[in-house]
């Protein structure tokens, strides 16, 4: 009998004691492939030596200062090191611990950037539907998952949504790709406009739709269109890059491949890669000098924000991404994986469609390709194809309600930016294995 609090309490997971490059080993000694990174953490596998030792030094040297009273090294160098790399007009990072924790830092920072110019009645967030943003209650509110957020319902604060930007299942027929991003790009302006532009504080949305939808890329122009639309309306645009960002789709920051700069930009999963749990708000400077020339506070804070042995451990991984050449590396082997998955299922009868960018891919599955019919939610087909993955030794990351939060089925796909083409071949052959079961299982062939 366990006394942990399992994320699912009808079934023991097996025990984890080992990490080995891109696998995970068990207490019985079995191997994973781990082909999403967890949930798109892992990005540098599971046992980077130089990461490792980070660890060990700094925990020598110091493990924790409590950011009322210190900073410390880890935080400035990582701070430093990330608005190297960032996009231009990004000049501040606020530490937190996960990506729940960043969104929620964004928000509040966002109606507190309003508050200290006196525009105290900007107070609306508007988000996408679709969309996940985490857990915390904060969160959950501007996220779009209708699954996710119905039992909490009542305790949710008021946000807004407008339509995905999700061409695969919703662009019409009659549309082009430009038009269809324009026409779901201008549903931010009719909401803004009908809320009344002066109370809007700011729109969120993921550059690339991770978890829930199953790695949904914006059309050519969405972006920028919503950038546009941001600016003349004076809305902040916060980017939730906690999944899809820190070069999983080959560029430290996904929003580079939208031309775009965001006010904020959060981030976490890939910025510790798992060894250590962080995640960060990264800030435009307009934003930043609104508090340092107000109040001087941003009025929030947890204990472990800027933890030092979690800076130094990211540093250690942001280091390595830039050392070994990481971030040309995800695109090359993310157009060998994007192959892969096309070679085995550009014509499997219940694959509908095959997407993503860089190390960061997505497969839907459809009962009917040409009607694009999604299967019976009921047969849960999602979770027959991880645990059909997880007896072939392989970790991938399906969900479902991939259409609207209750229809559709897909599976994300996130590997080590270390994987090998051999691993990759492992993966595909793995995951047609499962799913082909778990279609046997709901007796569809
Ligand atoms: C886009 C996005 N935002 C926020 C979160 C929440 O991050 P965390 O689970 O670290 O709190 C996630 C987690 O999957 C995510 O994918």
């Amino acid at each position: 009998m366990t006394h942990v609090f399992h994320r699912h309490t009808h079934t023991l997971p097996p025990v984890a004691v080992r990490g080995d490059g891109v696998e995970i080993i068990d207490s019985t000694g079995k191997r994973y492939l781990d082909a999403s990174g967890g949930a798109a953490v892992s990005c540098l596998g599971h046992s980077h030596p130089k990461v490792i030792q980070a660890i060990k030094d700094q925990v020598d040297q110091l493990a924790f200062a409590h950011t009322a009273f210190f900073t410390s090294r880890p935080a400035e160098q990582l701070a430093d090191h990330l608005v190297a790399h960032a996009p231009d007009g990004l000049e501040a990072v606020y530490f937190v611990s996960g990506g729940s924790e960043a969104v929620e830092a964004s928000l509040k920072l966002a109606r507190q950037y309003f508050v200290e110019k006196g525009e105290t009645q900007r107070r609306h967030f508007i988000a996408r539907w679709q969309s996940y943003h985490g857990n915390t209650l904060g969160a959950l509110s501007v996220g779009g998952n209708r699954w996710r957020r119905e039992p909490f319902a009542p305790m949710l604060i008021e946000a807004h949504h407008i339509s995905p930007c999700f061409a695969y299942r919703f662009r019409r027929d009659d549309e082009s790709e430009e038009e269809y991003g324009r026409r779901v790009a201008d549903e931010l302006e009719e909401k803004i406009e009908e809320l009344g532009p002066e109370t809007v504080a700011a729109f969120i949305a993921e550059p690339v739709v991770g978890a829930t939808a199953g790695a949904v890329t914006a059309v050519p122009g969405y972006f920028r269109r919503i950038r546009e639309i941001c600016d003349r309306h004076g809305v902040l645009l916060i980017l939730d890059e906690v999944m899809c960002g820190m070069g999983r789709t080959g560029s430290l920051f996904a929003c580079e491949q939208e031309g775009i700069v965001p006010d904020l930009v959060c981030i976490a999963k890939g910025l510790g890669a798992g060894y250590q749990p962080i995640g960060a708000v990264m800030v435009a400077q307009h934003i930043y000098e609104a508090i340092r020339g107000g109040s001087g506070l941003f009025q929030h804070g947890h204990t472990y924000l800027g933890h030092p042995i979690a800076c130094a451990a990211s540093l250690a991984v942001q280091q390595a991404i830039q050392e070994e050449g990481l971030l040309a590396r995800v695109l090359e082997i993310g157009d060998v994986l994007n192959d892969a998955l096309l070679d085995r299922f550009g014509n499997h009868r219940h694959v509908g469609d095959v997407r993503g960018r860089g190390l960061f891919r997505g497969i839907e599955l459809v009962a009917d390709r040409s009607t694009k019919q999604p299967f019976d939610p009921a047969l849960k087909l999602h979770a027959r194809i991880k645990a059909e993955a997880m007896e072939r030794g392989l970790i991938c990351y399906p969900g479902g309600g991939t259409i609207d939060g209750k229809l559709g089925d897909h599976i994300l796909l996130a590997p080590p930016f270390i994987v090998e083409k051999q691993h990759i071949d492992t993966i595909v052959d793995r995951l047609g294995g499962a799913i082909d079961a778990a279609l046997q299982s709901v007796q569809v062939r």
